[in-house]
C-alpha cells in the first residue's frame, strides 16, 4: 500500500523499558519499511541500557531521536511525554509502536494510508483479517474480554481499543487535549480512542498481525489491569450520567 503525500512529517514513537535484545532490530525494520520517517524512544532509564542503545542508534542515523526520562513511569506518560515532544517540533502524524516486535513496521504503510481519511487509525487483532501468533491464551481471553468490557462501559463500536500500534494526526491529538490524560498504564490506549470517539474524530481500524515477543519480558502487571478496569468502570458510569442528564 502507498503511503499518501499529503499526510506531512510522521514520527513513529516507540516507548522502551528493558528492551536492549529488541530496539535495533524495530527500528531498522521501520526506516527499511518507511524511509522518509523519523523515530523517537521513549526510553525511562531502563535499567539494561536500552537508552545507551538508543543514544548509538540516534548517533548513526539523524532520523533517529531518543527522548530520556527519569524513571519507569507506566506507558501513558511515556506516551504523553513523546506526543508532547513530537509536537513542540512540527510533527503532522505521530505513530505509535512496542519496541518488542509486536508491531510490524512493514504494516506501518497501511496504517497510514488508512489515515487519508481517518483521525486516528487502530492497527486491529480482533477484525476480520487481524492476526495473533504465539500469544497466550491467558492474554488473548484478557485482550478480547477488556475490550468487551470496554464496548459495554462506553457504547464505542471499536474492536481493538486496547491495541497500541495507532497512527494519530496531530490535530486528532491537539483537539484530544494531553492535558487531562492521566492513564499510566495499558489503559492510556483505551483512554485516547474514547476521547478520540467523544471528540467527533474519525477513529479507524485496520486489520494486524500481532507476534508475541522473543526477547524480554511483557511489563503487563496486576496494577495495569486495575488501573484499566477501574478506569474504564468510572469512564462508562460518567457517560451514562451525562446521558441521563443530557435526557431530562
Ligand atoms: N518508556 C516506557 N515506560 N515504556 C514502557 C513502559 C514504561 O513504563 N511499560 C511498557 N513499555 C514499553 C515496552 O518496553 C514495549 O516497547 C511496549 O511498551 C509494550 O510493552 P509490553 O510489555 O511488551 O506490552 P504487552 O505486549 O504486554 O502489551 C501489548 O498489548 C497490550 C494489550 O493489547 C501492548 O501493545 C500494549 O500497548 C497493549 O495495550
Ligand atoms: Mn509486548
Amino acid at each position: 500500500m502507498q503511503v499518501p503525500q499529503g499526510l506531512g512529517r510522521v514520527l513513529v514513537t516507540i516507548p522502551t523499558y528493558n528492551e536492549r535484545d529488541n530496539l535495533e532490530r524495530v527500528v531498522g525494520r521501520v526506516l527499511e519499511a518507511v524511509p522518509r520517517v523519523d523515530v523517537l524512544v521513549i526510553d525511562d532509564s531502563s535499567p539494561d541500557g536500552t537508552g545507551d542503545l538508543a543514544d548509538t542508534l540516534a548517533a548513526a542515523d539523524d532520523r533517529v531521536k531518543v527522548l530520556h526520562r527519569a524513571g519507569k513511569e507506566g506507558l501513558g506518560a511515556a506516551y504523553i511525554a513523546g506526543f508532547r515532544w513530537a509536537l513542540e517540533r512540527g510533527y503532522d502524524v505521530l505513530v505509535e509502536m512496542d519496541a518488542d516486535g509486536s508491531h510490524q513496521p512493514e504494516e506501518l504503510p497501511a496504517l497510514l494510508g488508512a489515515l487519508g481519511d481517518a483521525d486516528v487509525v487502530i492497527g486491529a487483532r480482533w477484525v476480520p483479517g487481524g492476526r495473533i501468533v504465539n500469544w497466550p491464551r491467558s492474554r488473548e481471553v484478557l485482550s478480547r474480554g477488556a475490550n468487551t468490557y470496554a464496548r459495554m462501559m462506553l457504547g464505542f463500536p471499536l474492536h481493538d481499543a486496547t491495541g497500541g500500534y495507532r497512527a494519530y494526526r496531530a490535530t486528532a491529538l491537539e483537539k484530544i487535549g494531553l492535558d487531562g490524560v492521566d492513564s499510566r498504564g495499558y489503559c492510556f490506549q483505551i483512554d485516547l480512542a474514547w476521547r478520540a470517539v467523544k471528540a467527533d474524530l474519525r477513529v479507524a481500524e485496520v486489520p494486524i498481525t500481532f507476534i508475541e515477543r522473543e526477547h524480554g519480558n511483557s511489563k503487563m502487571s496486576r496494577d495495569i489491569m486495575a488501573e484499566a478496569m477501574w478506569k474504564l468502570t468510572r469512564w462508562g458510569l460518567a457517560a451514562r450520567v451525562e446521558q441521563i442528564r443530557g435526557r431530562r
